[in-house]
């Protein structure tokens, strides 16, 4: 069930309900802006609890108050830190947000009022309630549709369902509305791209990607091509087909085309590895964990939820969206390594581990999306092993050809809190490609793994101004920020969501 949002006119000290949020910045030693009226009327309570040194305004610490009858018709005041007016911004009230929300959780408190902060340097208030709904509408959502439980009617556990955000009148509730209606798509599209990261192999299937990419086309009004396994032969997508052939499971290609910009302008493109399971194929993985590898269409998830926030969102610009969706499965049929495939591109590789199939499916549809003369392209995959080494799970691993697109993705990161660290596309690295047999290997040994599968997509990329993504170590996390809860991230949904509109004309 959605997240209800309000924007309500209220005074925050005459709001009536049962959790009311403020945040303070750490060493402020009174409250600001509304919090100063809730302050006044709680007669000095707030600031004596800030001045007592308890409560310091450090990101993540929170108070809970329980303010007396007659005072203030709020049942609790929850006082959240957001850290330093210096480091704030909207990643800080995202994961502020994020604590307020757990916080009503585990009050079994259905509806939460929060008054926004005082903008640090260079936000407005329409950022914040944008960062805040954000926040909120990813922190209440949950995986929960394999649970056989109770149902939502007679469920007895209390979910959180209204977040209601102050504004100071009637003029900046509707400026505020704008806001909140972009944060609410953006999260959505990013709780869609959690949803069927989530989803089992045997339910996020290729044709279950197609529905629902046919059900955001249909509702955004865009063309969409679904490529099945005898369009795919026919077309001589071979490194797609390549990694099906072990499957019985029906692979699928989908290509969606979004008409918002000019007849003649150039699309921008989205690309995701769309891999349902991965399970190494005859270079089958260890068994520990491999239950995981059903996210290994993270990025097939984030471009399908970018594209849902566009249907949504109509920026006047064309995106054409690429999905090359299978599993990797070992069978009588599979791809063996040793096996050489001849590619879209009419290039041929040799398939030197199975286990590297992301780069296959990837390089078809790359290839395919050059016929879109697309004037940028950026794709997302849970490529490598190796960026997790390299990274952890706090960066994306980002690559590229082109600088100014390149910047621009680096730059969306940053603004969502998605952020990317670039690794070196350097000429050198090439040559641990080079075939024997084939044109090219598919693998390239275990030094700089992540950018010599960079590397192989940039063989099929050619001159298209292009940027790569490797999530590996950020679409699924097992300590996630304190909007999410363990499991998809859902990202690059946000970056790419973003980087879109930095495109579109206003
Ligand atoms: N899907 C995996 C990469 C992966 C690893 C994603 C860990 C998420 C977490 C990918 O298909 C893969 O298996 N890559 C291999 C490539 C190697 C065989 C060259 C890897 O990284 O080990
Ligand atoms: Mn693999
Ligand atoms: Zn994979």
């Amino acid at each position: 069930m959605a997240l209800n949002i309000t924007i309500r006119t209220d005074e925050a000290a005459a709001a009536r309900t049962p959790l009311l949020v403020l945040f303070h910045y750490q060493d402020r030693d009174e409250p600001t802006g509304p919090a100063a009226a809730v302050d006044d009327q709680l007669n000095g309570l707030l600031s004596r609890v800030i001045n007592r040194g308890d409560f310091s305004g450090k990101a993540g610490q929170t108070v809970m108050i329980y303010p007396e009858a007659p005072s203030a018709p709020a049942e609790r005041v929850l006082v959240v830190g957001l850290g330093t007016p210096d480091e704030a911004d909207g990643q800080a009230l995202r994961r502020a947000t994020g604590h307020a929300v757990r916080k009503a959780e585990s009050l079994r408190v259905p509806e939460l009022t929060a008054v926004l902060p005082e903008p640090w340097p260079d936000a407005d208030r329409s950022m914040l309630a944008r960062s805040l709904v954000e926040g909120a509408v990813l922190a209440a959502w949950d995986y929960r549709e394999l649970k056989t439980g109770p149902t939502e009617d007679d469920e007895p556990v209390v979910r959180l369902t209204d977040v209601s955000i102050l504004a100071n009148d009637e003029a900046e509730e509707e400026e505020l509305r704008a806001a909140v209606d972009v944060g609410r798509i953006v999260a959505e599209a990013e709780n869609l791209a959690r949803e069927l990261a989530s989803k089992p192999g045997n339910v996020a299937t290729p044709s279950h990607l197609a529905d629902v990419a046919r059900e955001i086309a249909e509702e955004g009004g865009m063309e969409i091509t679904v490529f099945d396994r005898a369009a795919m032969e026919e077309e001589g997508f071979g490194g797609i087909l390549g990694v099906a052939a072990g499957s019985e499971e029906e692979p699928r290609f989908i290509v969606m085309e979004y008409r918002g910009g000019g007849e003649d302008e150039a699309p921008l493109a989205l690309v995701g590895k769309g891999v349902t399971f991965d399970s190494g194929g005859i270079s089958i993985k260890p068994s520990a964990k491999m239950e995981e590898m059903k996210y290994d269409m993270s990025g097939a998830a984030a471009v399908l939820g970018a594209m849902q926030a566009v249907a949504r969102l109509r920026p006047r610009v064309n995106v054409v969206a690429l999905v090359p969706a299978t599993e990797n499965l070992p069978s009588g049929r599979a791809t063996k390594p040793g096996d050489v495939l001849r590619m879209y591109s009419g290039r041929t590789v040799e398939v030197i581990n199975t286990d590297a199939e992301g780069r296959l499916i990837l390089a078809d549809a790359l290839a395919y999306a050059r016929s879109f003369g697309p004037r940028a392209m950026v794709d997302a995959a849970t490529l490598t092993g190796s960026v997790v080494i390299a990274l952890g799970h706090h960066a994306i691993g980002l690559m590229g050809t082109d600088d100014n697109v390149i910047e621009a993705v680096r730059r969306a990161g940053e603004a969502t809190g998605e952020r990317c660290w670039q690794l070196p596309l350097w000429d050198p690295y090439r040559k641990q490609l080079d075939g024997e047999v084939s044109d090219i290997k598919n693998t390239g040994g275990r030094p700089a793994g992540s950018i010599t599968a960079g590397w192989f997509l940039r063989e099929f990329v050619e001159d298209v101004p292009w940027a790569h993504l490797d999530i590996a170590g950020t679409a699924w996390k097992d300590d996630p920020e304190p909007y999410l809860r363990k499991g998809a991230t859902g990202v690059p949904t946000r970056l790419f969501i973003e980087w879109i509109r930095s495109h579109a004309e206003q």
